[in-house]
């Protein structure tokens, strides 16, 4: 076996250990675009709680050559001490969690690693890439004993360019996970779901070409106001004649950065040519008739983006989504959000984490028989498959990262991680019609620091994508025994004034509902993006009777009359569609470490607030589709 070089920057590298390790490559956007080769499957995989693969006895990084990144396999004498070999360990199967996998590591938070052997690709003048659609919660990658980069955050994509560093026939993948909680993190040491650890999505390597199209971003232009009538009338025939306004910008990746670039929406016949400039980027705008995406008529158009060395597709929607006053509007009509709170657990089969389209279609599904048309992707970035299934099914979307609870708001390391991950999910999903709030926080407290954390957050969502609306589940106190108001700071900053509430739950019962209104100084659209109750699944009983779902069922009654008061209501989202696992659901017989909030039981099974909504759904579609 090939003795491997341990070069001196690799070696310089390993001296200053797994802590500032490189950062992944440029994020590449729409990998089911491209030439891909899966390594999903069996991974050879190492439980190390004391971190024996990266650090000495002294709590020392270990100089690169002595840790698990170089896998035994690329030792040459069997004289050499090697406690190690990952060619006999355990599998663990990628993609997925490994705390629903074996039974040794349901609770388990600290290191696995994992390695796969992988030929390397046949195609001369090609870039290659590893990509992992998410690993949670950091990892570092290393590939035949070079270290890679390391990630941090649980939910986001990342890739890492490996041109230079395959080897003929096999070649040795090893990656570091670590789902260990810490204060500065994101989200923090606590939170109301499972701690699934693992490469919890794909990891695929992906070709391109030396230049290729890495990002780019394609949407309908807002509507500008004329200046006057004359400019009205002239851009009514324009209109007419061409149709509406596409924009975009498009940018390249490789040493030929200027070329000529052509967007293309063939079935419209509507195209444009540009030329990227000396860093391989250019913007472009277009006219094209096109039907707008809605939750009535998901119309998806092919979308072809040409350039001299490479070409690709795109599914893509257009419309326009607006707050107005105390308004939703979308494509130019008020809308109503018919929602509902999912986390990306499997629908059936005891949790774990999913990223598959059968799954995605199962949770969906059940969202359309709620007669929804929006959800709630709590309280993190969700799988691509996801929301692209969402988008074909015309369910729209929010999207959230997870500043949750009591953020370390005074970090700078924090803040930093917390923009990265929103950034990585706007630049992953800023094309999916169907996402139309980009949330920054969930119940965060009005502490020192939180504001300007927020507000930051914000404005970053608003510079990366000024075609959507940004929000965040804020917080809401009673202004007298009977009345709630949205008492946040950042209300002033949200383009959707969204809160929980559990009125019910845990204040006070269902009844309390009747006498509690909803009062706002502030005019946006109001959105109520948790609330409900727990009930187990065939648990019956008095109305008032807690985890019974006669009580669920009597609270979402009440709930719903409450709301239905809400000057300005935009949308709803109870919380949640489906049962799911948490570490802090202690009640043994009915809880067994599950949120019970679901309209659904984690073996799916329809509890009786489930008819509540539905029927409420029912109505609000008829009132505003109807017409
Ligand atoms: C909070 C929180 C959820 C949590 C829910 C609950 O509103 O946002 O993540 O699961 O309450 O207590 O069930």
């Amino acid at each position: 076996m090939k003795r491997i070089l341990i070069t001196l920057s690799a070696l310089g590298v390993a001296l200053c250990a797994l802590a500032a390790e490189p950062a992944p490559y440029a994020q590449i956007t729409n990998i089911g675009a491209r030439t891909t080769y899966s390594l999903n499957g069996g991974w050879r995989t190492l439980v190390d709680l004391y971190e024996e693969g990266a650090y000495n006895y002294r709590g020392l990084p270990k100089p690169l050559k002595q840790t698990f990144f170089v896998d035994k396999r690329f030792f040459d004498d069997e004289t050499k001490l090697v406690e190690y070999d990952f060619d006999v360990a355990p599998l663990l199967q990628v993609p997925g969690d490994w705390n629903t996998q074996r039974a040794d590591l349901y609770r388990y938070e600290g290191t696995v690693w994992y390695r796969t052997l992988f030929e390397r690709p046949k195609q001369p003048g090609k870039r290659y890439f590893v990509y992992f659609g998410a690993a949670n919660y950091a990892s570092v990658a290393g590939l035949n004993g070079t270290i890679l980069g390391k990630h941090v955050g649980g939910f986001t994509p990342f890739n890492y360019e490996i041109t230079g560093l395959l080897r003929e026939g096999s070649n040795s993948l090893v990656v570091k996970v670590d789902n260990r909680r810490h204060v500065q993190d994101v989200p923090t040491t606590t939170y109301d779901w499972w701690n699934y650890g693992g490469l919890t999505r794909d990891v695929l390597i992906v070709e391109t070409p030396e230049t290729f199209i890495r990002d780019y971003c394609i949407r309908l232009a807002k509507p500008v106001a004329p200046a006057d009538a004359r400019a009205a009338k002239k851009e009514a025939a324009l209109q007419k004649k061409q149709g509406e306004v596409i924009e975009g910008w498009i940018q390249l990746d490789g040493p030929q950065a200027s070329q000529t670039v052509t967007v293309a929406i063939p079935e419209l016949q509507a195209s444009a040519q540009v030329v990227t400039d000396e860093k391989g980027f250019a913007r472009f705008s277009f006219r094209a008739k096109v039907a707008r995406w809605s939750p009535e008529n998901p119309k998806l158009y092919e979308v072809k983006l040409s350039t001299q060395t490479d070409e690709m597709t795109d599914r893509v929607g257009f419309r326009i989504i607006e707050a107005r006053g105390n308004e939703l509007w979308l494509n130019g009509k008020k809308i109503f959000c018919r929602g509902i709170c999912i986390h990306e657990e499997k629908p059936l089969g005891g949790g774990g984490r999913s990223c598959t389209e059968e799954d995605a279609r199962t949770l969906l599904g059940w969202v359309k028989e709620l007669n929804g048309n929006f959800v709630r992707l709590a309280h993190y970035p969700h799988n691509e498959t996801m929301i692209r299934t969402a988008e074909e099914m015309g369910i729209m979307v929010w999207s959230e990262i997870p500043v949750y609870w009591h953020i370390d708001w005074n970090n700078p390391d924090t803040y930093a991680n917390a923009v990265n991950q929103l950034t990585e999910n706007i630049t992953r999903d800023r094309n999916r019609a169907n996402i139309i709030i980009w949330s920054v926080a969930n119940e965060t407290p009005l502490v020192p620091g939180r504001l300007e954390f927020l507000t930051g957050l914000i404005d970053k969502a608003h510079e990366l994508d000024p075609s959507r609306l940004v929000s965040a589940a804020m917080e809401k106190e009673y202004i007298d025994k009977q009345t709630v108001t949205c008492n946040d700071p950042l209300a002033e900053k949200v383009d959707l004034m969204s809160f929980n509430q559990y009125i019910g739950w845990y204040d006070g019962d269902a009844d309390k509902c009747d006498r509690v209104n909803w009062t706002f100084a502030v005019k946006k659209p109001v959105f109520i993006s948790e609330f409900g109750g727990g009930a187990l699944a065939g648990r019956h009983g008095d109305k008032y009777q807690r985890f019974t779902e006669e009580n669920q069922e009597y609270l979402y009654q009440k709930a719903v009359g409450m709301l239905s008061r809400i000057e300005g209501l935009a949308g709803t989202t109870p919380w949640i569609l489906k049962d799911f696992r948490s570490p802090k659901r202690f009640l043994t017989g009915i809880q067994d470490d599950y949120n019970r909030k679901g309209l659904v039981s984690e073996t799916g099974q329809k509890k009786k607030a489930f008819g509540v909504m539905q029927n409420w759904y029912a109505q609000l579609k008829e009132q505003y589709e109807g017409r």
